[in-house]
């Protein structure tokens, strides 16, 4: 029988050099787009997928991230005191349930297996999610809902892929695909960061994974991959033949936050989502394209 997914890593140890000088001093997670900050999405999206565990894999200088999930005991006091029930409501979404959120530390950057390799104790034997919460989707079944639903149909490794142009394979994890049905893509092989030249595909992995805990037998061999880091992509090759594993083609757009014109295409597109604020932003936008 399927475990049930209720267990989900965040990875939030990297440098965020694409993003300095913001990220100098501040976790590139979180920055916000709109009035929330990309680790918040994250977490609320796990939540809608039933996950109700939660392990950040942090580094140096990310203790605000760790704060923002806390309670905010004075800054609570005050607005009820002042009576500020809508900015009270506001805090609701960083609050998670006591004890269900842990924090591993990577302390040193050695690639995104290896960050995941830090979370095995928490892991364990169970299946688990990935979020990269420099990865945002905005759809309207979130997306790791959706990978969660083809895990229970399928079993095994699910993985959230969508096409790429075939000059940006260097960029990301590029399937070598098998059976097709247009949704759901069985997975034959997996590269890291291959040339346009030599890559299997253009379906890439964006960051949502459901994986099973047998990845981490093989994180712990500390091989080093594309850009001399631990990878993750070749942890979850080494599976394929052993388990299933599928590409899900998820509904949705994403948006890759870690990259400066990714992070404003995101407030843009977030902004127009919301009925607050979208008004206001078609407005000024006409104002400058
Ligand atoms: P990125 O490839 O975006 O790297 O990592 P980065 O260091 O965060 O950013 P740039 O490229 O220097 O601007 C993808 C995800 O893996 C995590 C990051 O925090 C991000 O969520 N990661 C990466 C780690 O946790 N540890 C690592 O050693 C590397």
């Amino acid at each position: 029988m399927k475990k049930p997914l209720r267990k989900a890593v965040l990875p939030v140890a990297g440098l965020g050099t694409r993003f300095l000088p913001a990220t100098k001093a501040m976790a590139k997670e979180m920055l916000p787009v709109v009035d929330k900050p990309l680790i918040q999405y994250a977490i609320e999206e796990a939540r809608a997928a039933g996950i109700d565990q939660f392990c950040m894999v942090t580094g140096r200088g990310k203790t605000a991230l760790v704060e923002h999930f806390d309670v905010a005991f004075e800054l609570e006091a005050t607005l009820r005191q002042r009576n500020r029930v809508e900015a009270l409501e506001q805090l609701k979404g960083s609050q998670v349930e006591p004890g269900s959120m842990v924090t591993v530390r990577q302390q040193v950057p050695l690639g995104l297996g290896h960050a995941i390799w830090c979370a095995r104790a928490f892991i364990g034997d169970d299946p688990f999610a990935i979020l990269l919460p420099d990865d945002l989707v905005l759809s309207e079944t979130p997306c790791l809902k959706q990978l969660a639903d083809a895990y229970r149909e399928t079993g095994g490794n699910v993985v959230a892929v969508v096409e790429v142009p075939r000059e940006h394979t260097n960029r990301y994890g590029i399937l070598k695909t098998g059976h097709d049905d247009g949704r759901l893509v069985e997975v034959q092989g997996l590269v890291e960061k291959p040339a346009p030249a030599d890559a299997p595909s253009n379906l890439s992995i964006i960051g949502r994974y459901v994986l099973m805990p047998e990845v981490i037998g093989h994180l712990a061999k500390m091989e080093r991959g594309a850009g001399n880091e631990v990878q993750l992509t070749d942890g979850m090759a080494r599976l394929i033949g052993h388990q299933p594993f599928h590409g899900l083609r998820y509904k949705g757009t994403r948006f890759d936050c870690g990259d400066k014109a990714g992070f404003l295409e995101a407030q843009i597109a977030f902004a127009l989502a919301r009925p607050d604020l979208a008004d206001a932003v078609r407005g000024f936008l006409h104002k400058y394209v």
